[in-house]
């Protein structure tokens, strides 16, 4: 935890104007600051906002951003606490301003497929709601019990199932912001079709709070799926990745819902070292070059699980794939998914460990992978790295970590990582967001152009820079 400084005029003068309008259930101070709103996933150290105001509804979000405004206090946005690049931790002069109780299922439209929901409602409430009501919410990831939906908007979350159903901003059909000045911009849009002007929620979407802070949503809603193919395939190069990968969208159409890859590295790391992951080829498996992650979602059992199989069974027959397995049951299906979701273990296990989700041209992958991990341990003697990604959205996750350092390397493995991807093209940041870590990389992927556009926009929305400052640009 941070010293803490005695408060100045301005920000006693706010603290005392939020606790009467608001109340000391909704205001906590000093002490009362609960730790978990004192940092989120990024590995960085705790720190401890002057406070956490905590609204249940939009108009107290609108109220406190007034005071705050009214005061010139800087304000972050809390969801589920669940991000990686520091984008919701509130320093010590600055309130944190948490969606925990802006939480609820509002509506489900049948007619419409929407569902509309306060901002703080964890992703997994939002996806059972759906499957109760006969949708499918099919924005996936693994902190889905513990995030929260306001959250993966303003980063605009991807997750597993991107391939099929895009990310976070695709399932978006409106939303209502409240803007620094405590103003309500209310646009709870249900239609597909809107073309009346800009469509400012994609303002607020992935821009982290920097330019509004996103309270209530309506999601678009998919059909139930009606059946669920899961496969994991082995590949002895990545070519035979980029054929498979072909083949999927090629032969599976529609159904194709996840394409995830897993490098030999990160393999051994699952199936080896995390005691709850068994490996799906058998303990004693060669080692290939690369392990696939395959999902089909279908509508029909019968039709679509044997389409499947056969399909598998061609590649294996043509000597596409060395190896394949195919899960008979919701039991394997899981088992195949807890070797993809076994990265989850590599926070404790690797303690303050560095996390990248880099964008690459699909083809440029294994390449990128080779001379990443080369230049990782050229350059910094005994750095352990494994890689692993949804790379049929060409997104690849690097976890790196050096075992004996004092402190982690973060500078040099930063520059090998990101330099490569300025090289290959990429991008510094594909569904984690920029936050304050990547905040110097953003000239990697982005143009001082396009980078000027944002600082334009930010500027005729939060002229004082009070929302989330500091992060993103
Ligand atoms: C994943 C998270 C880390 O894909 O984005 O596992
Ligand atoms: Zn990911």
């Amino acid at each position: 935890m941070t010293s803490h400084a005695t408060p100045t005029a301005a920000q006693q003068q706010a603290l005392q104007e939020l606790l009467e309008q608001l109340g000391p259930q909704v205001v906590l101070t000093g002490d009362n600051v609960p730790v978990r709103n004192q940092n989120d996933y990024s590995g960085m150290l705790p720190t401890r906002p002057l406070a956490v105001v905590r609204p249940a509804d939009t108009q107290g979000v609108s109220t406190a951003m007034r005071i705050c405004h009214k005061h010139g206090i800087a304000v972050v946005p809390q969801g589920g606490l669940t991000g990686l690049c520091g984008g919701a931790r509130a320093q010590p002069d600055q309130i944190a301003l948490s969606l925990e109780r802006l939480v609820g299922i509002e509506e489900i439209d049948s007619a419409s497929a929407t569902m509309t929901v306060a901002a703080g409602t964890p992703l997994e409430t939002v996806q059972q709601a759906a499957l109760e009501a006969g949708f499918f919410c099919p924005l996936d990831l693994g902190a889905r019990g513990s995030c929260a939906i306001g959250g993966n908007l303003s980063t605009n979350a991807g997750g597993n199932r991107v391939i099929r159903y895009g990310m976070a901003r695709e399932m978006v059909l409106g939303l209502e912001a409240v803007l620094a000045d405590g103003t309500v911009m209310t646009s709870m849009n249900k239609m597909i079709k809107n073309n009346a002007g800009f469509d400012l929620k994609h303002l607020f979407i992935g821009s982290e709070g920097t330019l509004g802070i996103i309270t209530r949503i309506v999601l678009k809603m998919f059909p139930k799926p009606g059946s669920t193919m899961t496969a994991i395939c082995a590949a002895d190069d990545f070519d035979t990745v980029l054929r498979l990968l072909n083949s999927a969208r090629r032969d599976l159409g529609p159904l194709l819902s996840a394409f995830e890859v897993m490098w030999p590295d990160y393999w051994d790391f699952a199936t080896k070292q995390v005691a709850s992951v068994r490996n799906p080829f058998g303990a004693d498996a060669p080692e290939r070059a690369a392990y696939v992650l395959i999902e089909a979602l279908g509508t029909d059992p019968e039709l679509d699980a044997p389409r499947f199989e056969a399909w598998l069974e061609r590649l294996l027959e043509e000597g596409v794939v060395p190896d394949a397995a195919v899960a008979q049951s919701v039991a394997d299906a899981r088992a195949f998914w807890g070797v993809r979701d076994a990265c989850a273990e590599l926070h404790p296990m690797w303690p303050r460990h560095m996390a990248f989700d880099i964008g690459l041209p699909v083809a440029s992958m294994d390449e990128y992978a080779r001379r990443c991990k080369q230049e990782l341990e050229r350059r910094i003697p005994g750095c352990m790295s494994v890689f692993y990604g949804h790379i049929g959205d060409g997104n690849m996750h690097i976890v790196a970590y050096h075992p004996t350092a004092k402190e982690q390397p973060k500078d040099d493995v930063e520059d090998v990582i990101y330099g490569l991807v300025r090289d290959y093209g990429g991008t510094v940041s594909a569904e984690h967001g920029i936050g304050t870590l990547k905040r110097r990389w953003l000239g990697h992927a982005r143009s001082p152009e396009q980078i000027e556009v944002m600082r334009t926009l930010k500027m005729a929305l939060d002229p004082k820079n009070l929302l989330n400052p500091g992060k993103v640009i």
